[in-house]
């Protein structure tokens, strides 16, 4: 078996209850999503936090690779959440909660690495810079921040992602910039750009991972 579908089975079997359609799910994310290229770019200790984790998918496969490092998801989403969370078990290295990125971060402490996994464009534009704020002010020193998100060019292939968002989001709007608006903003913010990738996955989704520094 492919290292790849290793995983993916992996993964799924931490989720015995998850209902058919989110088992559905979980195989097509794997499949359009450029998973191999955000594995190979975690860093395998210290601490990291993954801001809108979803149901933990990408979250459990950051854990079980990395067994030295402390793996906190948090997603708004509770339904999510409650999954995620009976996926841990017995792990120690690897928690999940509920909270709403838009509530500011206060409580949380500071982290290693924080990654952000088709989170911002979720996020409505005019949080963004108080996002990137946040997120820089929860970072260690040089920390690292690893943001995956949609481009908005190619045309075609944005539109492709603005349409299935709104169909598996159930008519949720989506808010993309172009990595060219996402590298500016963070350098403003005192980041430096250590990568820019544009992982060939899914064919039709526009990708980018930026991974930044906190100087
Ligand atoms: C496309 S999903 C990505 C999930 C996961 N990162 C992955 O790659 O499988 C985007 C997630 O962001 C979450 N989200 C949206 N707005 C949020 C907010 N304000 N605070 C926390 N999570 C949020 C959604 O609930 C959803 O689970």
């Amino acid at each position: 078996m492919k290292k790849q579908q290793k995983t993916v089975e992996k993964i799924i079997s931490l989720y015995p209850s998850l209902p058919i359609i989110d088992k559905i799910f979980c195989r097509l994310r794997f499949l359009i999503f450029p998973v191999k290229e955000i594995l190979r770019i975690i860093p395998n200790d210290g601490s990291l936090l993954d801001i809108g984790c979803g149901y933990g998918f990408i979250t459990n496969a950051i854990a079980i690779l990395n067994p030295h490092l402390s793996v906190y998801g948090f997603d708004i989403n509770k339904y999510r959440i409650k999954l995620a969370q009976n996926s841990v078990s017995n792990r120690n290295n690897i928690r999940f909660l509920v909270s709403d990125l838009n509530n500011k971060l206060d409580k949380l402490p500071k982290y290693n690495v924080i990654t952000c996994i088709d989170l911002l464009h979720h996020i409505e534009k005019k949080f963004h810079n108080r996002v990137i704020a946040d997120i820089y002010d929860h970072l260690e020193k040089n920390g690292t921040l690893i943001i995956k998100d949609i481009d908005t060019r190619p045309w075609y292939k944005y539109y492709w992602n603005y349409f299935h968002d709104l169909i598996v989001n159930k008519g949720q709007l989506v808010y993309c910039r172009s990595h060219f608006e996402w590298i500016s903003m963070l350098k403003k913010k005192g980041f430096q750009i250590k990568l820019l990738i544009f992982p060939k996955k899914g064919l039709l989704y526009p990708h980018f991972i930026i991974t930044a520094i906190k100087l």
